[in-house]
């Protein structure tokens, strides 16, 4: 088992395929030509989809192609077989898991006709030019040539290949001296795409650990979808990652075109300048294109995967954790520790070796007493515990859960259909087979009370391993020859198991709810696209190293691009141990930057709380960390927009600034569309470069300072930030243990306005917890400067309620950017005081209810 021993971080390579180790990347990745031809005379609208049939004459082949039109001129392609394969190819796209299935089902009418030998198929807004031989077609949106389709005619789809006709492509593959069956034969299908763009720019593909922009694979490894455990990986590498979202963006200054590769078997992924090629060992080719502002396509994302949850407040405060705290007093202590230096928190984690003998769901007595009290003294801060859940399970007879799942056929099959065994923490351990929904139902319930003896309503999960890592086999999961419910190969769906545990768990923290249902939290490893409907997720086990630091920051923005807005890397590197300026350079990064901001490591790092630092380094972490608190009204209302419209949290720049300068930008962020953060990545470092981008207004966060261009920065102590004119954003500046304790706090609320003199900003508010916000019980305020006066209003999208909220007031109002100081002040018959200085108008004698509609006049 190398995960455990091997401490030094570096990846064994050896253990994962390379491209020519996977029989069915090798033989598709470069493809001279295949023989398609469209049946112009099979042409059908059916429902308002466009089908046709397909010849392809190198297997002998039939094959379908059906097209539809979504909402917003959204195309979605699929290519399938005619002929049944002999097994069932898993339907993806009917999964509402996965796809919002109100979306993928409203289509736009659609015509087509046959000229000049073209068949033209159409919608209002979008058009497909398709030539039939060979066959290749072009997508239209708006009047405008999008992308070109199998522009190189390389298409593949590998359906019933016959042993005896192939026999070498039936060959079972052999990796690391493994063998492999292949039952079904190869699988596999293929297929490129040209983006008709000037200047383009390649992006997202989450999870991996290249760069923001990426670059051409052609003459080095394609980019691998695989969920595998690959701990301590490298960066800059496209190696598989714990989780998969197979969402490509290209984009230039203007906007972007997002594609999603709707498959979730093995996915191998070629960039080339202009075009890209996703070679799947198995599934459909089947794909939705998206175009728009980066924004807006990020939000489309959300329309078709689904909009990220509304997560339990305490997820956005700062998460201590270790690998492991060993008892209850340890746990105690850390948080008490964690007060003394004044430093909020939201939980305390127990990671795996809290359980009995790896046993999920229990304790260990010996260790761990009184956990109810221990539970009870968190939740007196009102804070929360949270406790690490496998998928895999110790074959141990005695241990009820397991022989549960064994008797009820629960566990993942080998190829054989005996339960299949593997090694991992417990030793010799089973699989849940989260595709069976019996399995996921039985999951679910063992979060009541009752079952998960101990546990309290403040206890949430961590969902590890659950890609699922099997150690000392290739590639570090579950073999795809496994069996899953439905007599589905793990082949067909492996992309997915991380996916459907999250579900379940998801489903579990729900159910056992007494009173008023809860959200869930849950973190996960592994993850695919519709999984932020269900989890946060971390980027795995990183390094203690400055460029694990650096390139956290572009793994969280092409997460944030592929709509799993809820992101962080272990604060410090999960591997080895960071001096204390890396350390403290991490906190600083983690507070600003990361929306799941956690402190993790292994068991043989050293300690590492914030309070471990040196004085000096220690309050630059303090004050960090209490800064994301004082924002934490800006984060909160980020993540309501990101719930209601896909918006991401933290964003590049080039998503809402299309100066020329900032388009490569992957270490400073954009959070709630109104802070630009530039964080600090280098050891020893002699100021900063600061990029802002032109034609804006910037306001230093802390001192208020103006800036409207990029400039060399010398005090770098704190992350530089700023704040953008023309937003106004909210604090709560009074310190306290956690989010919870904040809740009835007064709110400070800065204006910065542009050259405009303008500026508008929002506010939600809910009770943080449980799903009333659903039924009406919420704030949500619009606020707005225009021509000398300040406005509150509700917001236009929705209209609710928060009566604990009634005695909330906004206390402090700053203005920034006001060229003079008014003469008067005026809001209904009530006059007030200002403090003029340096542009920057302070009022602190004021009490403004927070959820009224009230106005003030400034008189000039
Ligand atoms: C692997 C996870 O990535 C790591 O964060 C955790 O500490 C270990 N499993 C032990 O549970």
């Amino acid at each position: 088992m190398f995960l455990l021993l091997n401490f030094v971080s570096s990846v064994n390579m050896s253990h994962y395929r390379k491209c020519a180790d996977s029989p069915f990347c090798n033989r598709n990745r470069f493809i001279e030509n295949s023989n398609w031809t469209l049946i112009s005379d099979s042409s059908k609208i059916q429902s308002n989809y466009y089908t046709a049939l397909i010849k392809d004459e190198d297997f002998n082949n039939n094959l379908r192609i059906n097209i539809s039109v979504l909402r917003y001129g959204i195309p979605h392609v699929r290519i399938e077989n005619v002929e049944q394969d002999k097994f069932p190819r898993y339907n993806f796209i009917k999964e509402p898991s996965l796809i919002n299935q109100e979306f993928i089902d409203d289509i736009e009418i659609l015509s087509y006709e046959i000229s000049e030998n073209k068949v033209i198929v159409s919608s209002r807004t979008t058009k497909f030019i398709i030539n039939p031989k060979p066959f290749d077609f072009d997508i239209y949106i708006n009047g405008s040539r999008i992308l070109s389709l199998n522009y190189n005619h390389t298409a593949v789809f590998e359906t019933n290949l016959d042993k005896k006709l192939y026999p070498v492509l039936n060959r079972p593959p052999r990796f690391n001296n493994q063998p492999e069956t292949i039952r079904n034969g190869p699988t596999s299908v293929a297929f490129s795409f040209k983006f008709d763009m000037f200047d383009l720019k390649f992006s997202g593909l989450a999870h991996h650990t290249l760069n923001l922009t990426l670059n051409p694979t052609m003459d080095d490894e394609p980019i691998r979808f695989f969920n595998t455990d690959i701990n301590s990986y490298e960066i800059g590498n496209g190696m598989s990652m714990y989780g998969a979202i197979p969402f490509l963006t290209a984009h230039n200054r203007s906007y972007s075109i997002g594609l999603y590769w709707c498959n979730p078997s093995e996915t191998w992924v070629d960039l080339d300048e202009d075009s890209s090629r996703f070679v799947s060992e198995t599934g459909y080719i089947e794909f939705l294109v998206v175009v728009g502002r980066h924004n807006e396509v990020t939000r489309s994302f959300a329309d078709i995967t689904g909009y990220p949850a509304m997560p339990q407040q305490f997820a956005l405060g700062f998460h201590q954790c270790r690998w492991t705290y060993m008892s209850s007093e340890e746990l105690l202590q850390i948080s008490k520790s964690l007060d003394e230096s004044l430093i909020p928190h939201d939980s305390l984690w127990l990671d795996l070796d809290h359980t009995d003998d790896k046993k999920f769901f229990t304790f260990k007595h010996g260790n761990y007493k009184d956990l109810r009290l221990m539970q009870y003294e968190l939740l007196k801060s009102k804070r929360f515990l949270v406790t690490l859940v496998d998928p895999h399970l110790k074959n141990d007879h005695s241990y009820n859960i397991f022989q549960e799942a064994l008797d009820s056929g629960y566990l993942i099959k080998d190829n054989s259909n005996n339960t299949f065994y593997g090694n991992c923490w417990p030793g010799n351990s089973s699989w849940v087979d989260f595709f069976n929904p019996e399995a996921r139902e039985w999951w679910s319930n063992l979060f009541n009370y009752s079952k998960y003896k101990d546990s309290t309503g403040i206890l949430f999960i961590w969902n590890d391993m659950n890609e699922p890592s099997v150690f000392d086999i290739p590639d570090a999961t579950i073999p795809r020859d496994t069996i899953h419910f439905g007599n589905i190969e793990d082949r067909e769906v492996h992309n997915l198991n991380g996916h459907f545990s999250v579900l379940a768990t998801a489903e579990g923290l729900i159910k056992r709810c007494r009173g008023d249902q809860e959200r869930p939290f849950i973190l996960t490893r592994s993850f695919f696209a519709g999984s932020q409907k269900y989890a946060v997720m971390w980027t795995g086990d990183n390094a203690a190293d400055w460029d694990h630091l650096r390139n956290s920051i572009p793994q969280v923005l092409s997460l944030s691009i592929c709509q799993f807005p809820y992101a962080g890397s272990d604060v410090g590197g999960f591997f080895n141990s960071p001096d204390n300026e890396l350390l403290c350079r991490w906190f600083q990064v983690g507070a600003w930057t990361y929306s799941f901001f956690r402190c993790h490591c292994h068991h043989l790092s050293d300690k590492r709380e914030p309070y471990t630092l040196k004085p000096g380094w220690r309050e630059l972490a303090r004050d960090a960390i209490v800064e994301r608190y004082q924002l934490f009204p800006l984060w909160y209302t980020a993540s309501r927009l990101a719930n209601l419209t896909g918006e991401p949290i933290v964003a590049p720049l080039y998503f809402y600034f299309d100066d020329a300068e900032i388009q490569d930008e992957e270490h400073e962020v954009i959070i709630g569309q109104s802070l630009l953060v530039a964080p600090i990545l280098e050891p020893k470092p002699k100021g900063k470069y600061i990029k802002l981008p032109q034609g804006e207004k910037w306001y230093d966060y802390r001192t208020f300072e103006e800036f409207t261009e990029s400039y060399k920065r010398k005090d770098i102590s704190s992350v530089p930030v700023y704040i953008r004119g023309g937003r106004i954003i909210f604090q709560k500046q009074k310190l306290r243990k956690s989010i919870g304790q904040m809740f009835l706090d007064n709110y400070t609320m800065i204006v910065a306005l542009d050259r405009w003199k303008e500026a508008q900003g929002e506010l939600y508010v809910d009770d943080g917890k449980t799903f009333k916000f659903m039924e009406g019980e919420f704030l949500h305020r619009k606020f707005e400067f225009q021509n000398g006066m300040l406005c509150s209003m509700e917001h236009e999208t929705e209209k609710g309620s928060f009566d604990p909220y009634k005695n909330v007031y906004i206390t402090t109002i700053k203005i920034l950017g006001m060229k003079n100081p008014p003469f008067l002040i005026q809001c209904n018959d009530n006059k007030y005081e200002g403090d003029y200085e340096h542009g920057v108008l302070t009022i602190s004698d004021i009490e403004l209810p927070v959820s009224e509609d009230w106005q003030i006049n400034f008189c000039f």
